[in-house]
């Protein structure tokens, strides 16, 4: 053995990193294992950041083509430089991912490289290109992340059949492209390559775009991107997929009728959600349990059944978001040492980087109603608001749900320009027990965006003042 460690971090993306450096701050000697070269896990390396990159980025060539003309902004000869905005993508990754690996050595946390396997509850091997390192560690937490799933049968060769991966790599735009699943990813990834000229089509397995989601903010939502020339075959099943070489048929059929239609595209993204990572890391020989789904079990300590074994982020149930996986990390670090780290899973807010944007905390109508929790609805749409109005950005509205009874805010759902920013305002709220009074009566900056927020919040008093 060659070191003892109080806590060794198996995976080192926003779970695990922020793990391992709080962990360090509170004076524990920590470790993180990492096999994929560099930090920052699925997240910075091919997944939330290089997309927002990507969807930056392909939404100010859209505005350029589109846009600036109506607005008095007369250039001419804009043109798409796919390989130039793939560099800038990659810098701004490598910018972050090296900016983790800082902040380890700023804090002392050990980066050990390689792959980590749990050889027993107090120690962990590390493989390394055929060389193998055993440490000892008072504690374990895996934070090993999840995959892209696949559907049954088909083969993501990340070629014509890709996952967010490759979509995020691609070195030209392709004319065509079908993306399966209407989630997160789809819609992110189908926005991009919309804007920078392929055709998109979604199929979605569900009636509706983004199952979970507020419905009326999802029915808007889908509007909205069929308004930008994304169409939608929703209620449908996929049943093959074939690659043919220079391009991939895919057969599918509407959950209402009983003969296939088939649709030919140049590449289709598989987006029908993720996969626990849990491979290879000996789990069941050190008696560390999985449920149904693969996901593993921990209580509310985020304790396996191996008590001194930890596990959080998308590993865990719960929503695979990077600041979920983060939160728990914190509070995992704390509880190490002796604190109440804690998560409040009522309070998780999710965003979706489309433009509009999307961003909802709290609960839905479609869940109050199941849970027989009676509420008020204020809505105030953003072509009321005078900061969208002159920056022409006036498509979607904020929903705030409060209790009927004590008027504290259960839920914030709002489709519009820069929400994936307002929406902070709504969890600090959420998070500080706030009415909807009060937020009506917190002064907002005129002119801005967010200033829908406090007319929504007297509309759950129906006394807004500009609508
Ligand atoms: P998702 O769970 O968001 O969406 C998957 C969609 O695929 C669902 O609408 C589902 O009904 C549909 N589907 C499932 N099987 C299907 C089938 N056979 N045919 C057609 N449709 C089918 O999963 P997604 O988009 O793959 O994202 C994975 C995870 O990554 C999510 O949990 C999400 O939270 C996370 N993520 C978060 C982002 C963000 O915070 N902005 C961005 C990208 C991903």
């Amino acid at each position: 053995m060659s070191d003892n460690f109080d806590l060794i971090v198996i995976g080192g993306g926003p779970g695990g990193y922020v793990c391992a450096i709080r962990a360090a701050q509170l004076g524990l000697k920590t470790a993180c294992v990492e096999s994929r070269g560099t930090l920052g896990g699925t997240c910075l390396n091919v997944g939330c950041i290089p997309s927002k990159s990507l969807l930056n980025l392909s939404e100010n060539y859209h505005k350029a083509k589109k846009n600036f003309f109506n607005q008095g902004i007369e250039v001419s000869d804009v043109r798409l430089n796919v390989e130039k905005m793939m560099s800038n993508k990659n810098k701004s990754v490598q910018v972050l991912t090296k900016g983790v690996e800082f902040l380890f050595k700023k804090n002392k946390v050990s980066y050990l490289k390689g792959k980590g396997v749990i050889f027993s509850p107090t120690s962990v091997v590390v493989y390394d290109q055929g060389k193998k390192t055993a440490y000892n560690t008072k504690n374990i937490v895996i934070a090993t992340g999840s995959y892209s799933s696949s559907l049954p049968g088909v083969k993501i060769d990340e070629k014509n059949i890709i996952s967010s991966t490759a979509a995020l790599s691609l070195s030209s735009v392709p004319k065509s492209l079908v993306v399966i699943g209407g989630g997160y990813i789809g819609l992110e990834m189908g926005s991009v390559w919309k804007r920078l000229g392929a055709e998109v089509t979604v199929i979605e397995n569900l009636p509706f775009i983004t199952p979970g989601m507020d419905r009326e903010v999802s029915n808007e939502f889908q509007k909205i991107l069929a308004k930008q020339g994304i169409k939608f075959k929703l209620n449908s099943k996929v049943l093959s997929i074939k690659d043919l070489g220079s391009e991939v048929k895919i057969e599918y059929q509407s959950n209402e009728k009983n003969t296939p239609d088939t649709i030919l595209a140049n590449k289709t993204l598989i987006a029908v959600g993720r996969k626990p990572y849990t491979e290879g890391l000996n789990l069941n020989k050190i008696g560390v349990k999985k449920d149904e789904k693969g996901r593993i079990k921990v209580n509310k300590k985020f304790q396996t059944d191996i008590k001194n074994i930890y596990a959080i982020g998308d590993v865990i149930d719960g929503p695979m978001l990077a600041h979920k996986a983060e939160e728990e990390g914190i509070a995992v670090a704390e509880l190490l040492a002796g604190q109440s780290g804690h998560v409040n899973y009522d309070v998780i807010p999710g965003v979706i980087y489309t433009s509009p944007e999307v961003a909802y905390v709290g609960r839905s109508e479609e869940q109050l109603k199941k849970d027989g929790i009676k509420y008020k609805i204020g809505k105030f749409p953003f072509l009321a608001n005078s900061r969208a109005k002159v920056n022409n950005e006036t498509e979607g509205f904020v929903k705030i749900l409060a209790d009927s009874k004590s008027d504290r805010v259960l839920g914030v759902h709002i489709i519009g320009p820069h929400c994936g920013d307002m929406i902070a305002e709504m969890a600090l709220a959420m998070e500080f027990g706030a009415s909807a009074e009060d937020i009506a009566r917190t002064c907002h900056a005129h002119p801005t965006h967010t200033e829908a927020i406090k007319e929504a919040a007297l509309a759950v008093d129906k006394r807004p003042i500009h609508f």
